[in-house]
């Protein structure tokens, strides 16, 4: 089983089991971590936003059009960041660290 570790919003990290075939973002639900997700994957929305860990960005495949259009709208862009809805979980992924972003547009705009 894949495993993938979480830095929560307060510091702390999550080591979660993946399963291969989940998105990031349904993992995190699975797990109750604090991850919005308001369109549920659809690639309408952008509080699935993720930052990944620089040692681990090259082993995602490169975000598509659709994708890296949706991030321009998410709070805190780095250049590590993804969409937690679209990256999908593989045995190479095995122990990616993701980080949750202090703050999501949708809390932005209250
Ligand atoms: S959940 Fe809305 S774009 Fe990922």
């Amino acid at each position: 089983m894949a495993r993938v570790n979480f830095i929560n919003k307060d510091g702390s990290i999550s080591t979660v089991e993946a399963p291969v075939g989940l998105s990031v973002l349904e993992i995190a639900h699975k797990h109750k971590v604090d991850l919005e997700g308001a369109c549920e994957g659809s690639l309408a929305c952008s509080t699935c936003h993720v930052i990944i860990d620089e040692k681990d960005i090259k082993k995602l495949d490169p975000a598509k059009e659709e994708e890296e259009d949706m991030l321009d709208f998410a709070f805190g862009l780095t250049k590590t960041s993804r969409l937690g809805c679209q990256i999908i979980m593989t045995e190479k992924l095995d122990g990616i660290t993701v980080r949750l972003p202090a703050a999501t547009k949708n809390i932005m705009l209250g």
